[in-house]
């Protein structure tokens, strides 16, 4: 059975796989009236409903579930929870704060877990992200082509650099000393086969990059260190000067929700070479991929 903790568990050519199935405009109802449930413990805009419209499109039901209701490891182990909720749906997506949460779920249950954001990692972000650029820069392909990140190395960098790699790109993350990632990612990087530079300072990474990527400084769960991060990060805003140092034709990304005019100025997001929008609805094309993908794998057939 295949789980999707983070991008390192799909291949290249998996992933690459699920980019072409995300392009399926007109997909099998695979699921056939079966439930998919959707355990929030973060609030989420776009991943919950990226997802339930994906379940509904192939034909399945999604169920909305909060930690508040179902009570991760509060009401029963996250284990219990999991062989419960296998009983009655063919997939868990679960948003949690901590990662190894989802990891003992997945030891756990009887049908596939789906990341749907930890601290550690967002993978169906990445997938979405990646659909972006191929759509966005790819026509003659990505191979080549330069993806700067500037910010906090945190789940969303750290699911973009993998998902990047699988793609062929070469990604240089800039994030200042203390908020770099650790030597255990950084070898995982190396073993999926990335091109990844970390550097500190976001002009040398953005110069000549083909995209520039930002998330925000104090994720869901850091809030009591919003005020420090924000010291910390005050040279690390995308603005019109820093997208001066990338490629004259760079896209802007961003996973959204931006705090506007910290990591990112509104003439930047709202500017001309933003993608935002593009990229955020395409988080229901490539999660319905991925789920058609993710199906087919597990014996489902349409
Ligand atoms: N990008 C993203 O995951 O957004 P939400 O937190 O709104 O789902
Ligand atoms: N890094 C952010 C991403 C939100 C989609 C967070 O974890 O809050």
């Amino acid at each position: 059975m295949r789980h999707l903790l983070d991008i390192d568990d799909l291949t290249f050519e998996e992933l690459n796989r699920v980019l072409v199935l995300a392009e399926k405009s007109n997909p099998p109802r695979i699921l056939n009236d079966k439930g998919v449930a959707l355990l929030f413990e973060k609030p989420s805009s776009r991943t919950r409903s990226s997802a339930e419209i994906a379940v509904v499109q192939l034909g399945g039901h999604p169920m909305y579930i909060t930690a508040r209701e179902v009570g991760f490891d509060v009401r029963e182990t996250a284990e219990d929870l999991a062989r419960t909720l296998a009983g009655y749906h063919s997939v868990i997506g679960a948003r949690v704060f901590s990662h190894g949460v989802l990891q003992r779920m997945a030891e756990a249950s009887t049908v596939p877990v789906v990341n749907l954001l930890s601290d550690l990692a967002h993978p169906l972000q990445a997938l979405a992200d990646a659909l972006t650029l191929k759509s966005e820069l790819g026509q003659s392909g990505l191979e080549g082509r330069t993806l700067a990140y500037v910010g906090d190395s945190n789940n969303v960098a750290r699911s973009l650099v993998l998902a990047a790699g699988a793609v062929g790109m070469t990604v240089r993350v800039a994030s200042p000393s203390g908020y770099t990632f650790d030597a255990a990612t950084v070898e995982r990087f190396s073993q999926y086969g990335c091109d990844f530079t970390a550097l500190e300072d976001p002009a040398e990474a953005v110069k000549g990059a083909h995209a520039v990527y930002t998330d925000v400084w104090a994720s869901m769960g850091q809030e009591d260190q919003k005020e420090e991060r924000r010291a910390t990060f005050k040279d690390y805003t995308v603005d019109e000067k820093l997208m001066t140092q990338a490629s004259p034709e760079a896209i802007f990304l961003h996973c959204l929700p931006a705090k506007r005019g910290y990591e990112v100025t509104d003439a930047v997001l709202d500017g001309p070479a933003s993608r935002v929008w593009v990229q955020s609805a395409n988080r229901l094309h490539a999660t319905r991929g991925f789920f058609l993908w993710l199906l087919e794998h597990n014996g489902f057939t349409s």
